[in-house]
């Protein structure tokens, strides 16, 4: 076998191991939603086996979507052999992003993409219909106490209805419509109280820019979030939507809210829209809905709790080009910053209570001199319900521009692109330098609410300016934070017997172990592992892919280690781009476990996908970077020290060169489902064998 897993640290200490080493306490220990909901989408568990954060799972979701990436992912599809699409019913398609590109290879493209969805009975969305996610959430593909994964890193939105939702990449779309499956690490699940209700004229937007700002040391960097409140009933839908979708730039893999009356409502009222008759959203099914809201359980862990208090919150502009900071409204209102465009485009903040919230403001008025405002709305049925409605009127007869329906300026796309020099403020969702335009315009993110007066004023301002009343004054906003220590978990220790511990399956190794080779960094980056001058190069042998491992972070790298040592690194090892050679380098070092503080979440997914094991154990490198505190620094440093996995019972213990422990740790449970995707050399090894078990059956 060859391959790596990201298993995330589990977090008991040692002494504490020893200490459960006497109890006999069967674990018992209910499940946040989050597990819940994994639960239901995990196939060829065990027996009465309850998931947790840190397991790994394989999963087979509600519904996959992907949308102009849907060609690379059927080549790949096709590339591994497949025919048929597992089930049709599970996969959805749509045309969103590059939309206004008329050109005769992206509509070939478009062309093939359809072509494709129409042989495989596969429902298809076409250019012009709207956003993917809001298609999906309209569409009732995204429901709530459902999984739905999708090859966009927002598919975190459709966690705002209660359906966990979580991006997948391009080989696990492929794998998903050959299989129906994929695999899934379960994150450590961050609970993020929202105390209390906002004032008006403070949006969802307000709130998750907020949060972006507040928290903004990674807090909830690859957890899951799951969003809870004394009064969370009272926050609607479109502000959930909202909320949940920009938790993506927050950092999280998802961010579910709460199943409720609200939410029910909600549906009630797509009903109506909808007619009797719709596949998905119909009386039964919200019947259903209504009567088993699932909830998680009283005594489900969560690894912290952040906590803000809505009613402390003033409207926020994030930016400029970082979603890191957030300015209260009245600060910059008071810096009179002129705005050269302003735009209402995009699925974060283009629904119909968006729209309406900003024909409200510029009704009776026009749009400032000099200013373009743009306006799209997220899909052909919203911006039909805002022409029902007459404020997609009252926006064009303000000076308004109108875009097609979907994606554009809010990814760099299409017309109305900010240009040097220039200010923008935009309800949409990432503000990062170039990303819509020019890398020397300011972009700076807001409400539907604030863009549209910023837009009639011509500054950045508040609502209330546009009647010409002064801007409310900011607050101070009442946040906490709480680490929770993890409840004792006896059972994890006394799985120390191997009969009801974990199986291993044959071909798969029970231990894993090799000398700690410290790699002391933080943030070691794809480029560092594999340089970005090999990664277009189709002919890289396996012999100079070793030779050019960590060349790019250590040119002694090579050098300095051997087969079967086991890298050690600091935090975020494998940020950067999603090249897959970052792993596959590794493994053709003859490296078949990577250890570090914590890894980039794309490369954990390719590292698996490609048969690469990961553990996170952020107390290892802590224990070593106080071990050389006062040593010589040195880049790839052999540490003497000796890590042992032991699979079955999911513990890893550390030596030192005398020999004595110095670290004893749980780790993330690698099921059967697991092994066998590494045994196969990685996902797409798998998804052939699989296909080849069909064939013959
Ligand atoms: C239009 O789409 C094609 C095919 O995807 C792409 O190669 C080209 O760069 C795009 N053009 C623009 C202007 O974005
Ligand atoms: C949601 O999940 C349930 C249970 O898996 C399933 O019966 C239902 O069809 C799903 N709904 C959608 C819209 O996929
Ligand atoms: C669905 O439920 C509504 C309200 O409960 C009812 O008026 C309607 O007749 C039902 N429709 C069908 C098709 O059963
Ligand atoms: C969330 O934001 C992204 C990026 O603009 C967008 O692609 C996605 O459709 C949004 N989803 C919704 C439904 O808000």
């Amino acid at each position: 076998m060859s391959g790596l897993v990201s298993l995330r640290n589990r977090s008991i200490q040692p002494s504490f191991i020893k200490r459960c080493l006497s109890t006999t306490t069967p674990l018992f220990r209910g499940q946040n939603l989050t597990e819940k909901i994994v639960q239901k989408y995990a196939v060829g568990l065990p027996p009465n086996k309850t998931v947790f954060s840190g397991d790994y799972v394989t999963i087979k979701p509600a519904h996959v979507m992907s949308h102009d990436n849907s060609w690379p992912v059927a080549l790949k599809f096709k590339g591994l052999g497949a025919k048929k699409v597992k089930d049709n019913r599970q996969i959805v398609n749509t045309l969103d992003h590059d939309v206004q590109n008329k050109t005769d290879k992206n509509l070939e493209k478009y062309k093939n993409i359809e072509n494709f969805a129409k042989e495989q009975g596969i429902d298809f969305y076409p250019a012009g219909r709207g956003i993917g996610h809001q298609i999906m959430i309209e569409e009732g593909y995204a429901f709530p106490s459902n999984l739905t994964v999708a090859s966009d890193s927002h598919s975190n939105t459709y966690g705002g209805i209660g359906s966990l939702g979580t991006p997948i990449v391009r080989t696990d779309a492929a794998s998903i419509w050959a299989t129906g499956q994929t695999w899934w690490q379960i994150p450590p699940v961050a609970k993020v109280e929202l105390k209390g209700t906002l004032p008006k004229g403070v949006t969802g937007k307000d709130v998750i820019v907020s949060l972006c700002g507040l928290f903004n040391n990674d807090e909830v960097l690859n957890h899951a979030i799951e969003f809870t409140g004394d009064e969370i009933e009272k926050l609607p839908i479109d502000y959930r939507l909202t909320i949940a979708n920009m938790t993506t730039e927050w950092g999280a893999l998802s961010g579910l809210f709460p199943i409720d009356d609200t939410l029910v409502n909600f549906y009630t009222n797509r009903l109506l829209r909808l007619g009797p008759n719709h596949p998905r959203i119909n009386n039964e099914t919200i019947e259903q809905l209504r009567n088993n809201k699932l909830k998680s359980d009283d005594d489900a862990y969560y690894a912290k709790t952040l906590t803000i208090d809505l009613s402390s919150l003033t409207p926020y502009v994030s930016g400029p080009n970082s979603v890191k900071i957030s300015t209260p409204l009245a600060k910059l209102s008071s810096d009179n910053l002129k705005v050269n465009k302003a735009y209402l485009v995009s699925c974060t903040n283009s629904r119909l209570s968006d729209i309406k919230a900003a024909a409200d403001i510029v009704k009776g008025h026009k749009i400032a001199e000099g200013v373009e405002f743009y306006i799209a709305a997220a899909s052909s049925e919203v911006q039909a319900d805002a022409e029902a409605a007459g404020a997609w009127k009252t926006l064009l007869d303000a000076g308004c521009t109108p875009l097609p329906a979907g994606c554009g300026p809010c990814i760099g796309l299409g017309t109305g692109l900010l240009e040097e020099g220039e200010v923008g403020i935009s309800a949409t969702n990432r503000n990062f330098k170039g990303r819509m335009g020019s890398r020397d315009a300011l972009a700076f993110l807001a409400s539907p609410e604030v863009v549209a007066a910023s837009a009639i004023v011509g500054k950045i301002a508040s609502p209330e300016e546009v009647n010409g009343s002064p801007c409310p004054p900011t607050v101070e906003v009442s946040k906490t934070i709480t680490l929770n220590e993890k409840p004792v978990e006896s059972s994890d220790v006394e799985s120390a017997s191997e009969e009801d511990a974990g199986s291993v399956l044959p071909g798969f190794p029970r231990e894993i172990e090799g000398e700690l080779v410290l790699c002391d960094a933080d943030n070691i980056n794809t480029d560092g592992i594999y340089p970005g001058k090999y990664t277009y190069q189709d002919d890289v042998s396996r012999e100079k892919m070793a030779e050019v491992c960590m060349e790019n972070y250590d040119q002694e790298f090579g050098s300095k280690t051997k087969a079967n040592d086991i890298i050690i690194s600091g935090f975020n090892f494998g940020t950067g781009s999603s090249r897959e050679q970052a792993a596959t380098c590794i493994l053709a070092r003859d490296i078949k476990l990577v250890v570090a503080g914590s890894f980039g979440n794309i490369f954990s997914r390719n590292s698996i996908n490609n048969a690469l094991l990961t553990l996170e154990i952020p107390d290892l490198i802590n224990m070593l970077r106080k071990k050389y505190a006062d040593s010589e620094p040195e880049l790839t440093r052999r540490t003497g020290w000796f890590l042992k996995w032991n699979v079955p019972k999911a513990l890893v213990t550390v030596k030192d060169s005398e020999g004595n422990v110095v670290l004893e740790q749980k780790v993330g449970e690698l099921g059967s489902n697991l092994q066998e995707i590494i045994i196969q050399g990685g996902l797409e090894g798998w998804v052939r064998s699989e296909l080849k078990k069909e064939a013959t059956a």
